[in-house]
């Protein structure tokens, strides 16, 4: 059984002040054992983008990782799950109090979240500093599993790095040689334009012009004709949710789609494809999933979100699918008791996931070791088209475990 709670936003005077949480965090010891007992349900405090242009993609994660708990009965390692929500609206600014106000007022035993790179370095640091259990279902920040890596902090999504470096050598093998990016001017977009270039120009590939604009913003008319001004072999691209949708329907709607192809991360085409309609056939892009991969764990996965939500699973459902999962193995270690942290954690570490995006293993800075896909949109789905880089591993710059 599972029940679940929302907390209403912050109001305004705790943002500005910083005083929500400040004062429980402070005395939060490192890897506390939670004052609950273990027969009580497990609290996951669920910190997601539930407004704002990453909306649809914290839902679809909330929708995967309940689907996974689901299946299991309505329990993680044999415990009853109780959660608490709250809406980080993909805002840095609001990210540390929202995050002190799980672990200090809530004292959630884990915390799943988020989609945004800039709201989950934040997040990175509370648990830090708290010792308290971090799966991140989506965010790419390479520091996360980098340099800020820690034994409590886990990832089943991606490192920015890890979706875009294969790129890199796909687009220069097809003859492409000069490259303009397009991104929003943050963590995400810098990190994943800068892995797709790496790897672009060290096989011969140049970038003739980056062009950004502050996120969320998705006003790309100038952009757009700039880069039929420059007029380059390609573009590459990264957007995702509702800017990825507009971003790909004014490209087409000004003709370019027809003469400059479009490629990207492929956070563009997933999780969006339907609302892009035709303006998205034909884009080219890579990431660790695809529609139609037919191993049997995806076929599954995808007719049961498909009947406990009507819509079609995508990347985000699996990675919150695939938080649950390695959350599972853990408690399961550990029978449930969130207290016995090393243990828990080693099993976690050592998962291997028969996931819906293929074998899922972790690094020892706990970010997934996985396929990157080449896909191209076709009928209306993110096709595979070949391993763009089998296993691909991030190699963890900076990382420390202590
Ligand atoms: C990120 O900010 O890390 C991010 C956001 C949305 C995505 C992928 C990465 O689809």
């Amino acid at each position: 059984m599972s029940t679940i709670r929302r907390l209403p936003p912050l109001s305004r005077r705790a943002l500005l002040t910083g005083a929500a949480g400040a004062a429980t965090i402070a005395v939060a010891p490192r890897f506390a054992t939670p004052a609950i007992a273990q027969t009580s349900p497990l609290k996951v405090g669920l910190m997601l983008p539930y407004t704002g242009t990453f909306a649809k993609l914290g839902q679809f994660i909330d929708d995967g990782f309940r689907l996974r708990v689901e299946q299991a009965g309505g329990k993680l390692g044999g415990r009853d799950v109780t959660f608490v929500q709250v809406d980080d609206e993909s805002k840095p600014e609001a990210a540390t109090d929202n995050m002190n106000r799980l672990v200090g007022r809530e004292k959630v035993d884990v915390v799943v979240g988020t989609v945004h790179s800039g709201v989950a370095m934040a997040m990175v640091k509370v648990a830090r500093d708290s010792g308290t259990l971090l799966i991140i279902p989506n965010a790419g920040a390479n520091d996360a599993t980098g340099p800020a890596c820690a034994p409590n902090i886990f990832r089943t999504s991606f490192s920015n790095w890890q979706t875009t470096f294969p790129m890199g050598k796909v687009m220069a093998d097809a003859g492409i040689k000069n490259v303009v990016t397009i991104t929003w001017k943050y963590t995400a977009g810098a990190e994943m334009v800068g892995a797709f270039a790496e790897n672009f120009t060290r096989n011969g590939g140049k970038i003739v012009e980056d062009l950004t604009l502050p996120f969320p913003q998705v006003e790309f008319q100038a952009l757009i004709t700039r880069i039929a001004q420059l007029k380059p072999d390609a573009v590459f691209s990264f957007f995702a949710g509702g800017g990825a949708v507009k971003f790909v329907k004014d490209y087409a709607a000004a003709g370019l789609n027809k003469t400059i192809p479009l490629y990207g991360a492929g956070f563009l085409t997933d999780g969006t494809i339907e609302a892009q309609g035709e303006a998205a056939n034909g884009i080219k892009t890579t990431l660790h999933y695809a529609d139609n991969l037919d191993n049997p764990a995806n076929v599954a996965f995808l007719k049961a979100f498909k009947a406990k939500t009507q819509k079609d699973g995508d990347i985000y459902a699996v990675q919150g699918f695939d938080a649950a999962a390695l959350l599972d193995i853990g408690l399961g270690a550990v029978k449930g008791d969130a207290g016995a942290r090393d243990t828990m954690i080693k099993a976690m570490a050592a998962a291997k996931i028969d996931s819906p995006r293929g074998p899922l293993s972790f690094n020892k800075a706990h970010n997934p070791i996985q396929n990157i896909y080449l896909r191209e949109v076709k009928n209306g789905r993110n096709e595979m088209v070949s391993i763009a880089q089998a296993a691909v591993d991030d190699p963890a710059r900076g990382c420390k475990m202590t």
